[in-house]
């Protein structure tokens, strides 16, 4: 049976939730398997699939067509995906556009990188029967704006990831992922959100993490991040790579203080 957002937040209540990324049929029956509750299809595929620099280059055809190919996979996970850069960022009226392709496509969610300047969207997509995940903290698509892959909200900057989080939630989102911010900054947000909160690099007091799937596979592209481990590491295969990654991340054993960031740069 297909998850819906109702079994996501009654499970949130009960445990932790396991998210993955996923791009094709075939991760996505391993994936099922393992009971990974979320597949992302997250236009990190632009990076890991089509080996671009940035996501950038990524268009809706492009995510659709990976969309397509994980609702043919899997028959248990709730499926995310990824609004890419350009695709929603005019109007109201383009995002929802690029959001009926993906659900057309198979998609159960859209997820969109912003806060504040994106609340507007967010609201006219859920009112209209889009349920929306943001992404705040590091935000890829805002790559060339921020200087690089860094982590977000140190210092004066932690008031606004936690402005832009509030605003996401306000908004009417349902789920949020929080990207590369300290802990104690990820904490208060999952503390003060009402709705679900998917840490990557954030904390261990989001409602749920997510991984590039590539990464917790050890077959990442460019500088590992700190909030990457490598599952199959000690696992023998990838069925047991991600059942342990499930297992761990529902019990809360990960992430650990060695895959989170802290105040100090
Ligand atoms: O595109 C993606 O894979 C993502 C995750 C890193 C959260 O947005």
């Amino acid at each position: 049976m297909r998850l819906t957002l109702h079994d996501l937040r009654r499970l949130a209540a009960q445990r932790k939730l396991a998210m993955l990324t996923c791009y094709d049929a075939s991760f996505a029956a391993v994936l099922d398997a393992a009971e990974v509750d979320v597949l992302l299809v997250g236009d990190s595929l632009g990076m890991v699939i089509q080996g671009h620099d940035s996501t950038l280059p990524v268009t809706v055809a492009d995510v659709a067509y990976h969309t397509r190919a994980v609702a043919r996979g899997s028959r248990r996970a709730w499926i995310i995906a990824d609004l890419p850069f350009g695709s929603y960022q005019q109007d109201p009226g383009q995002a929802l556009a690029s959001s009926v392709a993906l659900m057309q496509a198979g998609a159960h969610m859209v997820k969109l990188e912003g806060g504040v300047e994106m609340a507007a969207t967010i609201e006219f997509l859920v009112r209209r029967g889009v349920p929306v995940c943001g992404h705040v903290g590091l935000t890829p698509q805002h790559v060339n704006a921020i200087g690089g892959y860094r982590v977000q909200g140190r210092g004066d900057g932690a008031e606004d990831v936690r402005e832009a989080a509030l605003a996401v939630d306000r908004a009417g989102a349902a789920m949020l992922v929080i990207e590369a911010v300290p802990e104690p900054v990820a904490r208060s947000i999952a503390e003060q959100c009402r709705l679900l909160t998917i840490g990557i690099g954030a904390s261990v007091a989001c409602s749920g993490q997510v991984l590039v799937l590539h990464d917790m596979l050890g077959a990442g592209v460019g500088k590992r991040p700190r909030f990457v481990r490598n599952f199959l590491l000690g696992s023998g295969s990838i069925e047991a790579a991600v059942g342990r990654y499930v297992e761990e991340v529902r019990n809360g054993q990960f992430p650990t203080l060695d895959h989170v960031y802290s105040d100090a740069a």
